[in-house]
């Protein structure tokens, strides 16, 4: 595993989104995987500068979708799929023809989660694989405790999760219960998995994540196990190191 410490969280996201265009020039039509939440936003508007200036060409990527509200209809703002279209797939000048995400409003959800599980794998697997982490140490929406070898699947959020996520909702009530998440055995499938920390409010999450033990209790911890990881923090989110 490597870790990267940089000043700020603009100075992560230029980096990854760095490393995010010279991927798609060696590979153009690379299969990126996303995150939501407020972390990774920098690395988008970064990438998204690039495409503008014409210094990289997204005309062939494609885009993947990390984890999924159960619920929430493809067009509910807060649904993934609406978040990623509009923060990442729209400012990219990606169609939703080149998006693949699990469908949180299926009558069978398992089969849902097997039948994304399986495209992946017939996409060619995904190339770089961004994450963020909960303040738990979760990756996706894998919980602590979440198997190591997990493929993805319906999980229940925990009360820290939903509070943390409720900023996005009138009302913590609005916030699901149950989501899908690719799981952590399907997430280190992927050939690169960057990790973007920020703020110090993930300080003990990223201690947990790189000097604990590779441990269930700090899902996280499984990029240890990867190949090529790459952890990129800033100063205040590397405070506890
Ligand atoms: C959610 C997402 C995760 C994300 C986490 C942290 O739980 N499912 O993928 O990493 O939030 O979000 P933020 O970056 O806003 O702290």
């Amino acid at each position: 595993m490597e870790v990267v410490i940089v000043p700020d969280a603009k100075a992560g996201g230029a980096l990854i989104a760095g490393a995010m265009a010279d991927l798609l020039r060696r590979t153009p039509d690379a299969l990126l995987g996303v995150a939501t939440g407020s972390t990774p936003l920098p690395v988008y508007e970064a990438l998204a500068a690039q495409v503008r200036s014409g210094s990289v060409n997204t005309s062939r990527a494609r885009i993947a979708q990390l984890d999924e509200y159960v619920g929430l209809t493809a067009d509910h703002p807060e649904s993934y799929r609406s978040v990623l279209r509009r923060e990442v797939l729209e400012p990219l000048g990606i169609g939703m023809d080149a998006f693949m995400g699990p469908d949180g409003t299926a009558e069978d959800v398992q089969a849902a989660c097997e039948a994304y599980d399986r495209a992946l794998t017939e996409a060619g697997g995904v190339d770089l694989q961004l994450l963020g982490i909960g303040t738990d140490g979760h990756i996706g929406f894998n919980e602590p405790c979440s198997s190591l070898v997990s493929r993805t699947r319906i999980k229940t959020l925990t009360e820290q999760t939903r509070v943390d996520n409720a900023r996005f909702f009138d009302d913590i009530d609005q916030v699901p219960h149950h989501v899908i998440t690719q799981g952590i055995g399907t997430i280190l499938e992927a050939r690169h998995l960057v990790l973007l920390a920020t703020g110090e409010g993930k300080a003990d999450a990223v201690a947990a994540t790189v000097e604990g033990p590779v441990a269930a209790v700090c899902p996280a911890s499984a990029l240890q196990l990867h190949p090529h990881a790459t952890v990129v923090v800033d100063e205040a989110a590397a405070s506890k190191l």
